[in-house]
């Protein structure tokens, strides 16, 4: 049995995001005792810029054709694909930056998509796997807000993981993190404490149904 967990914040301390995740993989962690855990920390080490469209350049290059950058190119994505082929269960921890998908969670998604295993018009390797999105907002999108509408990134994960992907995906989702770290925030102190308490305890619940999920789906 194993997990693949991807973490896209850009930081380690302190992190809502990989404290969320946490939650979810100790409950898989606790069905599955000393199962493995393949991690891929794409905020801290991201793959290069370039190696999307080196790979997409790859594709209408003749193999014998490929320069030593496309050659790797295709093999980091490769490698990427082999991770999600050989987990038994997905977990992606990713933040909210500047209203939109992290470009570190965006640029791994795009590399993933140039392996043949992934590409529109075939039955993705994923398909069917039971996956959980955890996400952290800094402040609150919620309908009536100010900034309702402005968190650009959630839907477009959704659409690739759910829809793209074809996961069996759960979506637990904390607003507000930025509650108490800015002070311009604070009237916001009860709100943020009862969507952590909330988040916190649907994060434990979705870890718990990805065994469930997976032995649906066995
Ligand atoms: C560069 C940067 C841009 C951010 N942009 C937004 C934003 O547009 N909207 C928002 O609600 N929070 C934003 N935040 C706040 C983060 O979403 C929030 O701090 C979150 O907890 C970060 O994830 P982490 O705790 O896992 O590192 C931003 C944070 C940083 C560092």
């Amino acid at each position: 049995m194993s997990l693949f967990r991807l973490d896209a914040s850009i930081r380690v301390e302190g992190s809502q995001s990989r404290a969320l995740g946490d939650l979810v993989e100790a409950e898989w962690t606790s069905a599955h005792p000393g199962a493995e855990v393949v991690r891929r920390h794409v905020g801290t080490e991201p793959i290069p810029a370039t190696a999307w469209g080196t790979a997409v350049g790859a594709a209408y290059t003749p193999e014998p054709d490929r320069s030593s950058e496309q050659v790797e190119a295709v093999e980091l994505a490769r490698a990427e694909v082999d991770r999600l082929a050989d987990a038994d269960a997905l977990l992606f921890a990713v933040p909210l930056y500047n209203y939109g998908v992290s470009q570190h969670f965006k640029t791994w998604v795009d590399l993933v998509i140039t392996d043949r295993r992934m590409a529109s018009g075939v039955t993705p390797i994923t398909a069917g796997k039971p996956a959980v999105l955890a996400t952290v907002q800094g402040g609150s999108y919620a309908a009536g807000t100010p900034r309702e509408g402005w968190n650009h990134a959630t839907s477009w994960m959704r659409r690739i993981l759910e829809d793209v992907w074809e996961l069996d995906l759960r979506v637990v989702s904390r607003e507000f993190t930025l509650v108490g770290v800015n002070p311009a925030m604070d009237r916001f102190t009860d709100a943020a404490a009862e969507l952590r308490t909330k988040a916190e305890a649907e994060a434990r619940e979705h870890g718990r149904s990805l065994s469930r999920r997976h032995a649906e789906a066995a």
